[in-house]
């Protein structure tokens, strides 16, 4: 083994010559969220603003939050969850910014009704932002001292967890590096803030402006995966379907299925479940959303899938819950059957992208304050957009997102969707790890098992479900001898793969040469990164048009009185409180401006703000 690694490594400095090679791998907490999962989140350290300082002894938190969404990353301060003490409200940990600093008053008017998330007014400011120990100064970044959740039922809670923002789009040029603001007191100068990613990006740690995540299942014990500047390969497989937005793309058909085995339905497979107001199958666009939970969709299609489940519309919590004492409920969720996500094909590619998310993962659990004790619930939730709001869509949440990897290249404006493989067996985390950069301009990604011969998917489900007998005369399942054939396929390859397990390298057998790659790479990366430090230029970002990335901001001596807006952050919260709060307080400090990016002017942050989709 170590001769191969010598001789990969070799072949891999050869064609690494010249270019960084390196991506940043985002860590995962050890506790998992509801109320309406559970969850997993991943872990960051906000607050800090003295470089010369460790930063774990400055002003800060570690706290836990969901990856997604854009630009700023969002934290919830004590005084947010003063209201909500029914709740997991600041679950993931509170950060309450110091009292001065350069905050600027941000007031979006609605935030996603899909999960019934509002926040009314809300701070931007730049601190650090810590990752696995790497400090982004100056970070882009939201505090919520007033915002809440309003579940289906009306019953209200406060905000779990905050988010990390996984980069931003510029709707001219695809990649926005920074966010710069004005403020009303002109001797204050502009706020430029940084976005973790591009940060990283551009100091050359990362080859790309880019993400790559899976959020894995807390059911199965099956950790995330985020990683920014590539992705693991071993989260994808089969087709990868592309698109342009951030998050938006067509759904063409929703379906039932069965992996393998016998169907615990009285069918084998449906397809046409996606219905908008008709009867007639339809196609729609929905936002694909890691900060969002449920699948939220149309009703009548939820309707029509819950038609073939044990599941009741539940009136009080509005939710679909399962019949527990059904006994189809454990022969579904523990079957290898799943819910089929049809999307349209890849660039360059002809074949439909089908996602299937086993009913396994969609044995979930509801918790307090939506329900008093823990209820299993199926997360189909009807959801009619609300027409006047171009952003509001459908959304393909969490519940979505445990089965599917979405990754996105901010400056190829590419972004990726694509099968997750399942919890995995032997020991073995899913695939196992490929870690893979994705290249500065690169518009696809490779995956594992392209064409679906290798049964990947299934194999990665392997001892998680119980495939039932086909049933004598089903003419299109496959067959048990087909099984056997699998089973001791797999039987062979975690044998084959007994050494390399201990390096957390994958399970299948074809997989191993490629995983081996991997481990040559990640040495190589280290000693390459070093090499990078030390050589580190200035950032150069010619071929993005940077005619002037960093604004001059005027450094304001700390003696200067803070203005307005720079209020202590109880004085804010006071002044929201009285009866016409917002206008009153707005009105006395200009809303923000956000001037621009390092491209292109951007509009102002607090009206269609695409970042709050
Ligand atoms: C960091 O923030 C604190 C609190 O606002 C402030 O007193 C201090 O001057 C700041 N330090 C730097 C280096 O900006
Ligand atoms: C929830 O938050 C919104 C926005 O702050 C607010 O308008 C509403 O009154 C809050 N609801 C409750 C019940 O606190
Ligand atoms: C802030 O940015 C604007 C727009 O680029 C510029 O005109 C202005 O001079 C800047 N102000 C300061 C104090 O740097
Ligand atoms: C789905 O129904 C909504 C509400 O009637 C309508 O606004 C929307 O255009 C429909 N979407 C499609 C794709 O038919
Ligand atoms: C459904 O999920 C709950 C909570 O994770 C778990 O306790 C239960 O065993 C699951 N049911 C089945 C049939 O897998
Ligand atoms: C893709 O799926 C749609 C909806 O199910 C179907 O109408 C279409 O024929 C499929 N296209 C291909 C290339 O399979
Ligand atoms: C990416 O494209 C730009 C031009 O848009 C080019 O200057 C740059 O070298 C490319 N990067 C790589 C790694 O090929
Ligand atoms: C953060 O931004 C402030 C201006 O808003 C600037 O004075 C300071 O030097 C920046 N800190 C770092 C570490 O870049």
């Amino acid at each position: 083994m170590i001769s191969i690694n010598l001789l990969l490594l070799s072949y891999l400095s050869l064609l690494h010559t010249g270019f960084v090679d390196a991506f940043f791998e985002v860590p995962w907490s050890e506790s998992t969220y509801g109320p309406d999962g559970p969850w997993h989140a991943v872990k960051i350290r906000v607050g800090g603003n003295d470089t010369e300082t460790r930063i774990e002894s400055q002003e800060g938190a570690n706290i836990d939050v969901y990856p997604g969404g854009q630009f700023e990353t969002w934290s919830i301060p004590t005084v947010a969850c003063k209201e909500y003490s029914n709740s997991l409200c600041g679950a993931g940990g509170l950060y309450d910014p110091e009292e001065q600093y350069d905050g600027i008053l941000y007031s979006p008017n609605k935030a996603d009704d899909s999960y019934g998330f509002s926040v009314e007014g809300a701070d931007i400011f730049g601190r650090g932002l810590t990752i696995a120990g790497r400090t982004v100064w100056n970070a882009s970044q939201i505090s919520t001292p007033l915002a809440n959740i309003t579940y289906p039922s009306g019953r209200v809670g406060g905000v779990v967890l905050g988010r990390l923002s996984l980069g931003a789009n510029d709707p001219e040029k695809g990649a926005q590096l920074s966010q710069v603001f004005t403020q009303s007191d002109i001797t204050l100068g502009n706020i430029t803030v940084n976005i973790f990613p591009a940060k990283l990006y551009q100091d050359k740690e990362i080859q790309s402006y880019s993400y790559g995540l899976h959020l894995g299942s807390t059911t199965f014990n099956y950790p995330g995966s985020l990683i920014f500047g590539g992705y693991n390969k071993a989260r994808v497989i089969g087709h990868v379907t592309t698109f342009e937005d951030p998050q938006i793309h067509k759904l063409l058909d929703i379906g039932i299925g069965v992996e393998e085995g016998g169907s615990p339905f009285d069918f084998s497979s449906q397809q046409g479940l996606l219905l908008n107001d008709t009867t007639t199958p339809t196609s729609i666009d929905v936002n694909i959303d890691p900060l969002t939970p449920y699948l939220s969709l149309p009703g009548k299609t939820c309707e029509k899938i819950a038609s073939f489940l044990p599941v009741n519309f539940d009136q009080d919590t509005k939710f679909y819950h399962w019949d527990v004492n059904d006994p189809k409920f454990e022969q579904i969720v523990s079957s290898p059957a799943y819910l089929s996500f049809t999307f349209p094909p890849g660039t360059g590619d002809s074949a439909n992208v089908t996602i299937k998310v086993p009913f396994a993962l969609l044995n979930l659990t509801l918790d307090r304050p939506i329900t008093d004790k823990p209820t299993a619930y199926f997360p189909c939730h009807p959801y009619t957009p609300d027409p006047a709001d171009e952003f509001s869509k459908p959304r393909l949440g969490r519940a979505f997102l445990q089965a599917a990897f979405i990754g996105r290249n901010w400056k190829s404006r590419t972004t990726w969707l694509g099968q997750a493989p399942g919890p995995g067996s032997n020991g073995v985390v899913g695939l196992g790890e490929m870690k893979t950069e994705i290249q500065e301009n690169d518009s696809t990604i490779e995956s594992l098992d392209e064409d679906g011969s290798k049964k990947l998917f299934a194999m990665s489900w392997k001892g998680h479900w119980t495939a039932a007998a086909d049933k004598p005369k089903t003419s299109d399942g496959p067959s048990n001898t087909n099984q056997g054939k699998e089973s001791s396929t797999a039987a062979a390859a975690s044998k084959g793969m007994s050494t390399g397990a201990k390096a957390g390298i994958g399970v299948a057998v074809p997989l191993a040469a490629i995983a081996l790659v991997g481990v040559g790479f990640l040495l190589f990366r280290r000693r390459q990164k070093k090499r990078d430090q030390a050589n580190a230029a200035p950032t150069v970002l010619s071929e993005m048009g940077s005619q002037q990335q960093y604004l001059p901001v005027d450094s304001h001596s700390p003696s200067h009185p803070p203005s307005h807006h720079q209020k202590p952050y109880q004085d804010y919260y006071a002044h929201k409180a009285d009866s016409s709060p917002m206008n009153s307080t707005l009105n006395s400090s200009l809303p923000p401006q956000e001037l621009h990016t390092e491209s292109e002017p951007q509009e102002m942050p607090d009206r269609g703000d695409p970042r709050m989709r």
